[in-house]
């Protein structure tokens, strides 16, 4: 149990007396589509580093913008802090999904809007609004105090919605100047509004594509139909064999690597307070699914996955088209879990799906993007000062959670710079991340940016 940290009253003072030229500034981020899947946004995003690359600099932050072969990183340094303190490294992204379907919007993805103290926008939560908060907390030791407790490195990418491809490189490169004694992402959400959370694990992902071509052209389904291998059936069939009748992975080896979750670990995931009827009913589904013998919790944490993120073949226009399609095409992404490695199970799927596709196909199996699994070590200094910062701001002592989305770079932090890494995010559940009217709560927000000022006071040696 964490005794609740004290934020200091300067702190305090200085971010009620700014509150209104932060969420302005916050705004003013959100407004630029930096949508990293999409090639027309190439300057949005580039836009959006350099609206970052601005504020960091006016706060006093050393800081550059430098080029990959991607979207550029932002990597800004602030090391005046007293001689032995700890360098701690934020690491945070600026680009965002895609905000199609535009019309599902209550307002304008791009245009931050406030409704019942939520601000919505694309990026509110995911993760422009959780960076800046982490900017701002910046700001406020630096403007209000004149110095930080902790060196600081901030290294926010361009690149996380589409995979990080280019981060764990770049890490490599800059390894010695990356040198941190920790690193503090906020990119996730919350148990529940109120409950501050500490997360513990993070899946990892292998993502493909797979291309089913069969006769050169679109068929008559009527001259042709019936002696012609379908793309589209050869396709369903092999989709169908993702899985067997109970709902486990049924690509032969997908499971060996499988490390189990510590007992202590389950034991705490299984006494958090889950209401599964009214997730349920959330999602206005009749039934949850999935591998049999795991709580629905431990399903989303500790369990890895086959989904299929989309499928195209044949005709879907109006009406109806007598058509035998001469292609189908299927994105499949994988969810991973420790000791899963993305190229291996990538490898084991596209067998499998070779394997199982018939005869009068051809297939081509294109790797999109994967990347590591994460669990976290939850002992130690770093997380005992993360426990008291955030009982400070919320009020109560965090819970231990886990999380079925992935941020790549997370195992990269861990493997390449050998720093513990502390998940602390301020999202909450049905935050609608990647969906129409994403939002993140204007409560989170300001007492995330008290959480993390009175962390950096906390972790001072
Ligand atoms: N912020 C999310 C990851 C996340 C989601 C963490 C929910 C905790 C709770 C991140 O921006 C994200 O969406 N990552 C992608 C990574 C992928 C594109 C490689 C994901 O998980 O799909
Ligand atoms: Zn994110």
């Amino acid at each position: 149990m964490s005794t609740p940290a004290q934020l200091d009253s300067a702190l305090g003072a200085w971010l009620d007396a700014n509150d209104q030229r932060l969420h302005d500034d916050l705004f003013e981020f959100l407004r630029i589509p930096s949508v990293s899947a999409r090639s027309e946004h190439t300057k949005d995003v580039r836009a959006a580093a350099e609206w970052l690359h601005r504020h960091l600099a006016r706060i006093g932050f050393a800081t550059e913008t430098l080029d990959t072969p991607g979207h550029p990183v932002v990597l800004a340094e602030w090391r005046k802090a007293p001689k032995g303190a700890p360098t701690v490294l934020i690491y945070g992204h600026y680009d965002v999904q895609p905000a199609e379907p535009l019309e599902l919007w209550t307002s304008p993805a791009f245009e931050p809007t406030i409704r019942n103290g939520n601000i919505y926008a694309r990026g509110s939560v995911d993760d422009k609004g959780q960076l800046w908060l982490h900017v701002a907390a910046l700001e406020a030791h630096l403007a209000a105090r004149g110095t930080l407790p902790v060196n600081v490195i901030v290294l926010a990418e361009g690149e996380e919605e589409v995979g990080s491809e280019h981060l764990a490189p770049f890490i490599e490169q800059h390894k010695q100047r990356l040198a941190c004694d920790a690193v503090v992402i906020s990119d996730s959400t919350m148990f529940a509004p109120g409950i501050p959370s500490i997360l513990s694990s993070l899946r990892g992902l292998a993502y493909l594509q797979v291309d089913v071509t069969g006769p050169n052209s679109d068929l008559h389904s009527g001259m042709y139909g019936g002696a012609v291998v379908n793309p589209a059936t050869a396709l369903a069939r092999i989709v169908a064999s993702f899985h067997d009748a109970e709902g486990r992975v049924a690509i032969p080896g997908f499971y060996d690597k499988v490390r189990p979750f510590p007992d202590a670990v389950r034991k705490g995931m299984r006494a958090l307070p889950f209401d599964e009827a009214e997730f349920t009913q959330h999602l206005a589904v009749d039934a949850l699914g999935g591998e049999p013998g795991y709580t629905t919790l431990e399903k989303l944490w500790t369990r890895p996955t086959c989904e299929v993120n989309g499928l195209l073949s044949g005709y879907t226009g109006e009406g109806a088209k007598t058509v035998l399609p001469g292609q189908a095409m299927l994105k499949v992404s994988c969810r991973l879990v420790p000791d899963q490695d993305p190229a291996e199970i990538g490898r084991l799927l596209e067998a499998h799906v070779r394997k199982v596709a018939p005869k009068g196909v051809t297939v081509k199996v294109t790797h999109l993007h994967g990347g590591n699994a994460w669990r976290a070590e939850l002992e130690g200094p770093l997380y005992d000062a993360a426990a008291r910062a955030l009982h400070g701001a919320f009020g109560r002592a965090p819970v231990i959670t886990g999380e079925g989305g992935s941020i790549p770079v997370v195992g990269d932090f861990a493997s390449i710079l050998g720093a513990p890494v502390l998940l602390i995010g301020f999202g909450l559940p049905g935050e609608n991340a990647h969906a129409p009217d994403e939002w993140i709560s204007q409560e989170n927000f300001r007492k995330g940016m008290r959480a993390v000022a009175s962390l950096w006071d906390e972790l001072r040696t």
